[in-house]
Formats: C-alpha cells, structure tokens, sequence
C-alpha cells in the first residue's frame, strides 16, 4: 500500500527545472557543496589525504545497519586499539566481540576478524581495489564492496544506501515504493555517478540525505540539487520516497535466570556461534517464543538448583524483526554452586560483578543484567 502524493506549495521560490538527464551539473554542483559543508567523520580523510583503507572498511562494516552517531565511539574505539589491518587480523576475537559489545549484529565482529586475517594472509595486508575482489571477503556485499572500492579507491562503483535512495528517488520523482524499487534507484543513481571522485560523490549524496534531504520536512530551499530535482519541481520531494507498508514486528517472549554467586560472581553462557546475537555472552534463557504461555513453565529449566524469585517488570527489548519480552528470574547462591542440572553448563562461566563491564554482552543482556541488579531488595 503506498500514500497517494499531494503537491507541496514552494510559496514564492521559481523553479526552473533542468531535468536530471544533466547529470555532470547535478555531480558537479553536489562536490561542490560537499568540499564546503561536509560532515566531519573521524573515518574520513581530510581535504588533501589519502583515504586508509583500514579506516574505510571498518567504519563501512560498522555502518551496515548503524547509524552514524552510535558508529563513531565504536570507530575511535577500534582504531586506537588495532591501529591497522595487521593488528587487528592478530587479536584475539573475544576481545573484537568486547569492543564490539552494543554495535549489535555480531556476526560482522567474527567477519570482520575472518577478513583481517584474509587481508593480512593473502593479499599481504593490502586490501583489493575493485568491487568484485572485496565482495568475496566475509562480511563485505555488494553495497560495502561498491562503498570500499569508490571511498578507499576512487574506483567507478555506486554504493546505495538509504540516503542515497532517499536522494535519487526525489531527483527523479520516482513514485513506484520501496523495497521493490531499489533496483531502479540503484540504477538511476549509478546513472549519476562521476568517473572522477566517486567516493567523495557517493559520501556527498549521504551527507545531503542526512542534512539537507532528510526523510521529514526536507530542507529543499538550501539544497545545492533543488534546480535538478523533478520531486521538488513536482511538489512531492518530502513524500518520496515511498514505502510498501511494513508488517508490524511479532512479540517474542522468555525467561531469563540471573544467579548471583554469594561472592558475588555471575552466571554467563556462551551463545552458539551463528545466528542472533551469535559468539557472544548471555544471562543464561529460555527459548524465545512467540506465546507468552511459557509463564507457566518458566521455572522448569534453571540453569541451577536454588530458591528462584521473580524481579518484578519486565526487560523489553526490540531486535530488527521482532520485539522481545523477558521475564527475569533472580537467585543467590552458594560459592560451590552445582551448574550440572544445566545441560548446556559448558557453555557457562562465573563472572565477577566488577567484571560485567568488560564482557562481550550484548545491549538486551546488559538491560537484563541492570535489571536484576536494581532489585537487591
Ligand atoms: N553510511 C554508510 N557509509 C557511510 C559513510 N562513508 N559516510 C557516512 N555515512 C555512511
């Protein structure tokens, strides 16, 4: 289902619509106004640099899924830590998921070690210019191997990511909705891509689409592009672009067991690699199910023997396809704790409290461990 489009009034501002087809203007007059009003990205390269590498891919993997403003700590983190490929190809990957720790999607941290140590091995930790050799390295589509090989290398490639979709929709007034449109917006934007500067060019569309074209209330009477925007001309910029009604996200529902040792040690379990939340630590959980009818059962699978009692709410937390419910379950228990009831127990360890910080948790499990933690009764 898609919103039917209704004229915007421009009030007193004459457009002289030149179409898109002139597309050297449109990149011409978009470097320009990048080389002026650029976002200030620690990731970047400054007037007169050469882009590192290094720096484009990590923050790229980053970016999948991530905005820019959690992205950055995260890219400072990293890049005083493992200061290059090399450093990072030979660090231990807990300590990759420990700095990586709330980025959430955690498989790209195991990818993103599995590409250092590919890097480093077989290309001699120089990384491949063209798209086509990038997208064979874990982690690295079609979209972040078009970003590598433009940003890092100039090379002649077209990342589209939602900025730039939102931007090459309203250029060309292009109605039909998203996501079955990408193709034809992925098309039209490789139509505009200059065959000099087309990482500058591809990073001026995304800062254009986070400041001056941004999905409400578009600041078309700034923008260096308004002269060339059909969606502008037509009166529809701010409605484009368009969006196939999402499904509203299902509820999942489980338990979680917080078990505080007397010495005040806490009871973690390692998740399977692959899948959500993948390699990294959790509070010991049920599966998570779509009923929430497993309140009766809650208290048939602890990870261990003890006198298990409700903390009081409940731990809400929101994943990209569903939200999630928890109910916690608290205990303290005894130095010599017997973990064999728990089939999975060599999966667990004892965590210090002082510890909890350093861990590899993941932002729901950190919300469940505050949770717990905040009823000491
Ligand atoms: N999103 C993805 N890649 C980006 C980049 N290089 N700069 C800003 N935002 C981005």
């Amino acid at each position: 289902m898609t919103k039917s489009l209704k004229a915007v009034n421009h009030g007193d501002k004459a457009v002289q619509l030149k179409v898109p087809a002139d597309r050297g203007q449109i990149s011409k007059k978009l470097l320009k106004w990048y080389d002026a009003e650029q976002r200030d990205l620690p990731w970047r390269a400054k007037p007169g640099e050469m882009p590192n590498p290094y720096h484009v891919w990590l923050s790229e993997i980053m970016l999948q899924q991530t905005v820019v403003k959690t992205v950055i700590p995260y890219f400072k983190k990293f890049t005083k830590k493992w200061k290059n490929i090399n450093q990072l190809a030979a660090a231990d990957l807990e300590e990759i998921r420990i700095a990586w720790a709330g980025l959430g999607y955690y498989s790209r941290a195991a990818n993103l070690h599995k590409c250092a140590q590919i890097i480093k091995q077989d290309y001699n930790g120089v990384f491949p210019i063209f798209a086509e050799e990038l997208e064979k390295l874990p982690g690295i589509g079609p979209y972040t191997a078009a970003a590598i090989a433009a940003i890092a290398f100039d090379e002649l490639a077209t990342p589209v990511d939602g900025n730039i979709e939102r931007v090459v929709a309203r250029l060309f007034a292009i109605e039909a909705p998203l996501p079955g449109v990408k193709p034809v917006l992925r098309q039209q934007a490789a139509t505009l891509t200059p065959a000099r500067r087309s990482g500058d060019f591809a990073q001026a569309q995304m800062d254009l689409g986070a400041r001056v074209c941004t999905p409400k209330n578009p600041s078309c009477l700034l923008c260096p592009l308004s002269s060339h925007c059909v969606g502008y001309q037509k009166g529809v910029a701010p409605l484009l672009p368009q969006r196939t009604a999402k499904k509203p996200k299902p509820t999942r529902y489980g338990t979680a067991f917080f078990a505080l040792r007397e010495d005040g040690y806490v009871l973690l379990r390692r998740r399977p690699d692959g899948g959500l939340l993948g390699g990294m630590l959790e509070v010991p959980s049920s599966e998570w199910q779509e009923t929430s009818s497993h309140r009766k059962t809650a208290l048939k699978s602890p990870p261990l023997k003890g006198e298990w009692w409700r903390v009081p709410g409940i731990v809400k937390h929101t994943f990209t396809h569903f939200h999630l419910e928890l109910m916690v379950y608290r205990v303290i228990t005894p130095k010599m704790a017997d973990l064999t009831l728990f089939a999975d127990a060599t999966c667990c360890k004892w965590v210090s409290r002082d510890e909890l910080a350093d861990q590899a948790l993941p932002s729901v499990m950190r919300k469940i461990i505050v949770h717990a933690l905040n009823f000491e009764g």
